[in-house]
This record gives C-alpha cells, sequence and structure tokens, in this order.
C-alpha cells in the first residue's frame, strides 16, 4: 500500500542500499518531508496572518525543532513536561498550553515557560487564572462548540456526548462571571481530527452561534489541531478564508495547533521478516517490530499504515499477515499482498511513522525502543537516539 504520498521521497530509491546500515526495526524521519511540510504551513501563515504552532503530542523529536522553528510560531503542550521541552528546544518561540486539569504543585513551573495558558473550564480559570494574568501570561478558555465532524471514532472526538473537553455554552452561561470573562485574552477550540477545511467551516458556524457575543471581547482564537493541511487535496483555500473571516469579524489573531501536519508522511519504520508461518490459508510473517509498542495507533485507532512496495490484501499475487513477536495475540500490523513471496530476513518499510509513533511507543513484553534516524536532504543517514536495555530498565525500579 504506497498511497498517500507517504513514500514520495524514496520513492525509486534503492531503499535496501539506502537502509543497508541501519539497525531494525527504527524510526527514520525524512527531513526533505518536513521542509515541504514546513513550506506549505509558513505559507498559510504568510498569507494570512495566523499564526502556526507545532503540537507535540504528535510530534517531539526536538532535534528537529531549530529546522521546524524556520516555518512557525512556536509549540503547543499538553502540560508542564511539553511546556519545558517546548520553551527548552524551540527558543525564543511561542509556548501554548492547554491542559484538561492543572496541578497546583505544579504551576509555579508552568509559569515559567508558558506564554499562553488555556483552561478547561471556568472552575480551572477561577483557580489558576490570576496567577497566571499577575505573571504577564495571556489567557484563554476552550469551549465545546457541540459540533461532532467525525463518524465512527468517538475516542477522538471531542464533542462527543458526555465529553469533557471544552466549555459548553450551558456551562459557560452558568459559571462564567464578568470578571472571569474579563480575564480572558483568547477563546479555544479544538474539535477536529484528520480532517479538511470543510469541517473547520461547520466547526466555525457552531463556534460563531454559540459565542458571537464573547468572541468580539477576545484578542485570539486557538482552532485547535485535527487540521490536515499538508495532505495532498487538502482545501487550504477554504482554510485560508475561515482564517481571514474570522479575524477581520472579530479583530482576532488566529492561532492553529496541528501536530499530525508538521510531519505528515515525514517518517519509515524499517524492520525486518524474522520468521514465516502458516495457519491454514494464512502466510503470516513475524517482523522484528511491534504494533503495539512502536505503532500502537495501528491498534487504538485502528488503521492500516501504508507499507513500500505492496498492496492491499488479495490486491497481489502473495497475501500476509504481517505480525509481531509480543505475546499479544491482536500485535498485527495488517494484512498486505506483495508482488514475490516474502523472504527470511527482507525489509519492510512503513510509511507516515514520524507521527503519534516515537513519543508513544513502549517497551511492553520487553521490547527495545527502536532507534530513531534522520535521512537527511543528501539522503546520508544520522542516528539521532539509540537506544538499549537501560531504557527499559530504567523506567521499571
Ligand atoms: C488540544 C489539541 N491541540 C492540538 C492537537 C493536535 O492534533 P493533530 O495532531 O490531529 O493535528 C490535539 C490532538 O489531540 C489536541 O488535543
Amino acid at each position: 500500500m504506497t498511497g498517500n504520498n507517504a513514500f514520495l521521497h524514496i520513492e525509486g530509491c534503492d531503499t535496501d542500499r539506502l537502509f543497508s546500515d541501519v539497525k531494525t526495526p527504527c524510526y527514520v524521519i525524512d527531513e526533505k518531508a518536513l521542509i515541504t511540510n514546513g513550506e506549505i504551513l509558513k505559507s498559510v501563515c504568510d498569507d494570512t496572518g495566523c499564526r502556526i504552532l507545532l503540537a507535540q503530542k504528535a510530534f517531539s523529536n526536538f532535534t528537529l525543532y531549530p529546522l521546524l522553528s524556520q516555518y512557525i510560531n512556536g509549540t503547543e503542550a499538553s502540560g508542564l513536561f511539553e511546556a519545558r521541552l517546548g520553551y527548552e528546544e524551540m527558543q525564543g518561540k511561542e509556548v501554548h498550553v492547554f491542559c484538561a486539569g492543572y496541578r497546583s504543585d505544579e504551576f509555579e513551573e508552568l509559569l515559567k515557560y508558558a506564554d499562553h495558558i488555556v483552561f478547561n473550564t471556568p472552575t480551572q480559570l477561577r483557580l489558576f487564572g490570576k496567577r497566571a494574568k499577575a505573571s504577564g501570561k495571556s489567557i484563554g478558555l476552550r469551549i465545546n462548540p457541540e459540533c461532532s465532524t467525525q463518524e465512527g471514532h468517538e475516542i477522538y472526538d471531542p464533542c462527543a456526548p458526555k465529553s469533557r473537553l471544552g466549555t459548553t455554552r450551558a456551562l459557560w452561561d452558568e459559571l462564567m462571571t464578568d470578571e472571569l470573562v474579563s480575564m480572558l485574552d483568547g477563546l479555544h477550540f479544538h474539535t477536529l481530527c484528520e480532517q479538511d477545511a470543510d469541517d473547520l467551516q461547520k466547526t466555525l458556524t457552531a463556534v460563531e452561534e454559540k459565542f458571537s457575543d464573547v468572541l468580539p471581547k477576545m484578542k485570539w482564537l486557538n482552532m485547535g489541531g485535527g487540521h490536515h493541511i499538508t495532505r495532498e487535496g487538502y482545501n487550504i483555500g477554504l482554510l485560508k478564508k475561515l482564517i481571514t473571516y474570522a479575524q477581520e469579524k472579530w479583530g482576532v489573531t488566529v492561532y492553529l495547533e496541528p501536530g499530525e501536519a508538521h510531519a505528515l508522511n515525514a517518517g519509515y519504520l524499517v524492520t525486518r521478516v524474522l520468521d514465516l508461518i502458516r495457519n491454514g490459508d494464512t502466510d503470516i510473517a513475524i517482523l522484528d517490530m511491534s504494533a503495539a509498542c512502536h505503532t500502537p495507533d495501528v491498534i487504538e485507532m485502528p488503521y492500516t499504515p501504508p507499507l513500500y512496495n505492496s498492496g492491499k490484501e488479495g490486491e497481489l499475487m502473495y497475501n500476509y499477515r504481517l505480525g509481531c513477536p509480543t505475546c499479544l495475540s491482536g500485535d498485527i500490523v495488517g494484512d498486505y499482498s506483495f508482488d514475490k513471496p516474502l523472504q527470511m530476513g527482507d525489509m519492510l518499510i512503513f510509511g507516515d511513522m514520524a507521527i503519534y509513533s516515537t513519543c508513544k511507543s513502549n517497551t511492553f513484553n520487553g521490547m527495545a525502543l527502536p532507534d530513531i534516524l534522520l535521512l537527511k536532504c543528501d539522503r546520508s543517514i544520522e542516528v539521532i537516539k539509540s537506544f538499549d536495555y537501560r531504557d527499559f530498565k530504567n523506567r521499571l525500579g
């Protein structure tokens, strides 16, 4: 499965040679693809005057922050550690933080790193807002426009029924006082996941319907992440129109904080076949990687990642289920087909592996963490980080 431009930058390369010296499994981040994505994001900022942040939950390989920072305005964090990482590693740029519940024992330190602090509820704003304001921070409240634009992915839908993420208009009406409103510099919403600008348009209409009295009082509007801006075919024209509309109508600066869009299709997971077995009619290859440990979204989401030089099940002559060495029966990457039989030791290259991968990997079953490599623009390879037994052991005792 080679769709989605996941292999655009290695298409036609002799990948056996390119990756001949790497120890598998390993993540390989593609510098060229990061630059292509960065240029697209920067053009949105240049054409509209909006500001774009990197949501570090998706991609936090900070070695690349100096490169990314050439195109964007700063980082977005989910709490203290990411805020500190953004502050330390993308120096001189903005640090924004949203957390559904701040801890009082961490808040003082957070004030050292963050420029914008977004609260989830009026109660959190009441608890921490004055301290943040006194430290000169820009303060926001996350709203829930109660406008679901996703289907079948409830765990990724902050507007799903009973969501804890964001303040609904009803909660606003119940708890917001004039004093609390006057503390706010901005509103924040995050409702999308891998979506196009038409869904942003629906969401923005809902935001306007519910909060039109509040928006003109704000200095900024943060439209969250989930914008698949760097995906082929994404409607950038509509995105720019929506940003300009908001900025002109309410006099706000628009922020976007995508994660995926920065590193979309900008990484590979290189693995090798350890064994080949058969169960009934099914040919199975055991790889040296684990979906559960190294690409947890494959199981959580779930999805079948693109694989270089392969087809969907049944598309090409030789079909295989690609499984992993752990004890978890469901530790399976997916069903694929190939134009020739797989051999022990064959190298397989999964695509779009820079996002929600290195930052979510784990050592379940004592699986080693894959090394993280950089495929540079001149196609040379540099090791960013290698791991060994100590990284497994040190977390456990
Ligand atoms: C508040 C917030 N901002 C930004 C993002 C980044 O989203 P994505 O990586 O889908 O662009 C997320 C993802 O969950 C989020 O929760």
